[in-house]
């Protein structure tokens, strides 16, 4: 099956890696960071534009922008990703829509157009008798979408708890197991590379809350938006929370969670006994779905990563290949 690659940052290079390394029948016939491009429909050399990318900050043609490859190149599905805009979703909803109208599947790792715009691209996809899939944009390379879709099928999701943003997780695992300050953790994870020069997103609880949204929709298609979620960060917990929470026995974990029978759509620390199974360490996600057959079911698993947030997008890829693909 023929990709063309929109991004080439972390998940991109990551993506591009694996289906070099792998042999998984994908080829990539059409590439494009923010300021160059390149087409090839019988193939790129993709090491070579690896090695090109990360000598001179570009991977093609700077005459040929990525609007260029999504118009022009021969590919079966665009796999899209660029950086999260959160608040209007662009240019990557035009990204897609461009390639869905050309009746191109579309993989995607950004949680902007799915939190954004969901039900219009699906319709989209649908019309164009292709499809839409976003397994990266939730828990990285935690399969979520997939145990929704296929080891849970027939089942009713009745709620969802889970620990969504690694940044988070990872600053309250230090807080509690080194007795540092917020600050001071979060310092450490930025120099970590987990957490952004401006952390407001992670912190806030924003990230955690727009992934709520795409799950949300997902399970129960009850068109939520982000203003919808009940949020509250961790940027003002102190170390004292921590201290008395371990005196309990118990520790502080940032929970998104929706309970449609309860009105309840909401991200908050929240203090949780040192076994449960949402009490992960370090930058992992975990997300226990409650259902009426299977009842409770938590995976656990890297949120984050190149290779990791590559393992679901070729997971989507591989998908469709078997399903849908035209050509080979
Ligand atoms: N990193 C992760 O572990 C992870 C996990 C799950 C989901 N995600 C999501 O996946 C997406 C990509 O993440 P990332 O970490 O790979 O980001 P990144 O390292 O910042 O890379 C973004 C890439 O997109 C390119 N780009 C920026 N603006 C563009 C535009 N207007 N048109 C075309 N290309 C453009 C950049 O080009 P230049 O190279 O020229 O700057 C870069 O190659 C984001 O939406 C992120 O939220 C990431």
């Amino acid at each position: 099956m023929k990709v063309a690659l929109i991004g080439m940052g972390s998940v991109g290079k990551g993506v591009a890696g694996v289906i070099a390394r792998k042999d998984l029948g994908l080829t990539i016939t059409g590439i494009a960071d923010s300021t160059s491009g390149c087409v090839d429909p019988d193939g790129l050399d993709i090491a070579n534009l690896l090695l090109n990318k990360s000598k001179n900050g570009c991977c093609g043609d700077r005459q040929i922008s990525a609007m260029d490859v999504i118009k022009k190149a021969d590919y079966d599905a665009l796999i899209e990703v660029t950086p999260t805009n959160a608040l209007t979703g662009e240019p990557a909803i035009g990204y897609i829509k461009t390639a869905l109208l050309r009746k191109k599947h579309v993989v995607t790792s950004n949680k902007g157009p799915i939190a954004l715009a969901y039900k219009e691209l699906h319709a989209l996809a649908h019309k164009n008798g292709v499809v839409l899939r976003y397994e990266a944009t939730v828990a990285g390379a935690v399969p979520v979408m997939h145990t929704l879709e296929h080891g849970l099928a027939g089942n009713e999701i009745l709620a969802l708890y889970g620990v969504l943003n690694g940044t988070c997780n990872y600053i309250l695992t230090r807080m509690a197991d080194e007795g540092l300050t917020y600050e001071q953790a979060l310092l450490e994870a930025r120099e970590m590379g987990y957490a952004e020069a401006d952390p407001t997103y992670d912190v806030q609880g924003i990230d955690a809350a727009i992934k709520l949204v795409i799950l949300a929709n997902t399970i129960w298609g009850n068109g939520v938006r982000l203003n919808d979620v009940d949020r509250t960060g961790i940027d003002l917990l102190t170390a004292d929370a921590l201290r008395l929470a371990e005196e309990e026995g118990c520790t502080i974990r940032l929970i998104a969670e929706a309970i449609p029978r309860k009105h309840i759509l909401r991200v908050s620390p929240r203090i949780l006994g040192k076994n449960h199974p949402l009490v992960v360490d370090g930058t992992l996600n975990a997300l226990t779905l409650e259902t009426d057959l299977a009842k409770e079911i938590t995976l656990i698993g890297r949120g984050a990563g190149s290779t990791e947030t590559a393992s679901a997008i070729i997971g989507d890829l591989l998908f469709i290949k078997d399903r849908y693909a035209r050509s080979t």
